[in-house]
């Protein structure tokens, strides 16, 4: 999709974070954007005023981890603005446990949000997207390669990228395009938090498992969706940005 303006872009767990930087994004380029949170209309209240800067938006509160969420947030952007061209899975949510102690609870919200959720919302959002349309699912490096203590969301993220292979393969015949990115570390409260059961700081994290000495910005996380985006010859395919990460072994920082 070469030309944003006029487009109607729906970003799922939007009011802080990586979210709330694909939808500035995209607002930028002059695409309405559907802002989605599931519990802080605060939040979502905050990335809209960011959108509006740009172009137009509306804030749909909505658990996106559920089928009636998806069938919300779906309706609620046909019925504002008659259509939708892209749709970016990116709400998510991570703990980090030791596989053996992680419950049952843990276990289900995190396959609910991170994989159910972007399968549900795929569903409903690609029954009525036309052709030239685009999915881009948020997946993680460590849904590339396994991390420690990471294995419930590891999982998830995995099954991000063979559901992005998978709907890519069928959505074609759509002409609907769908694709991944899968950052290592961004600079967000998830981001932040893993760090903390870490006890490393942004530089600690940097100098020791990264290659450019640095912490990802959701900016530049947001720059790899417009890409996928804008490119219309890539499909099923995963962008990994993580500064080098993968080059640099294991990821095995102490923790608590
Ligand atoms: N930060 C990283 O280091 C990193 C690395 C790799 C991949 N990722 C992925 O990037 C995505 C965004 O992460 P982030 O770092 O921006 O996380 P974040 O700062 O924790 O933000 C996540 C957002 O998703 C929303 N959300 C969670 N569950 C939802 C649901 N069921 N329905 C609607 N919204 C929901 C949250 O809203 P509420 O507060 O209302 O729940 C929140 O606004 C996730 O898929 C994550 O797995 C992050």
């Amino acid at each position: 999709m070469k030309d944003l303006r006029k487009s109607v872009a729906v970003v799922t767990g939007s009011g802080r974070g990586i979210g709330r930087e694909i939808a500035i994004s995209l607002s930028r380029e002059g695409a309405r954007v559907v802002v989605n949170v599931k519990k802080r209309p605060e939040d979502g209240m905050e990335t809209l005023g960011r959108v509006k800067d740009n172009s137009d938006g509306i804030l749909v509160q909505a658990d996106v981890s559920t089928r009636d969420g998806c069938k919300k947030l779906k309706e609620s952007a046909l019925k504002m603005f008659g259509g939708v061209d892209i749709l970016v899975n990116n709400a998510g949510t991570s703990i980090a446990m030791p596989f053996i102690d992680s419950d049952d609870a843990l276990i289900e919200k995190t396959i609910k949000t991170n994989l159910l959720g972007p399968l549900y919302c795929s569903q409903e959002f690609a029954g009525a997207m036309g052709p030239g349309s685009i999915i881009i699912n948020v997946s993680s490096l460590a849904g590339i390669r396994p991390m420690k203590y990471l294995s419930v969301y590891g999982i998830t993220k995995f099954g991000i990228i063979g559901l992005t292979q998978y709907m890519a393969l069928e959505l074609s015949e759509k002409g609907i395009r769908v694709n991944a990115v899968a950052p290592s570390v961004v600079r967000t409260r998830m981001g932040e938090s893993l760090l903390s059961m870490m006890k490393l700081n942004d530089e600690e994290y940097g100098r020791r498992y990264t290659l450019t000495g640095k912490i990802i910005e959701p900016e530049e996380v947001a720059d790899a969706v417009l890409f996928l985006i804008r490119n219309e010859s890539i499909t099923g395919q995963t962008i990994i940005i993580d500064s080098g990460q993968m080059l640099m072994g294991p990821f095995s920082g102490e923790f608590i």
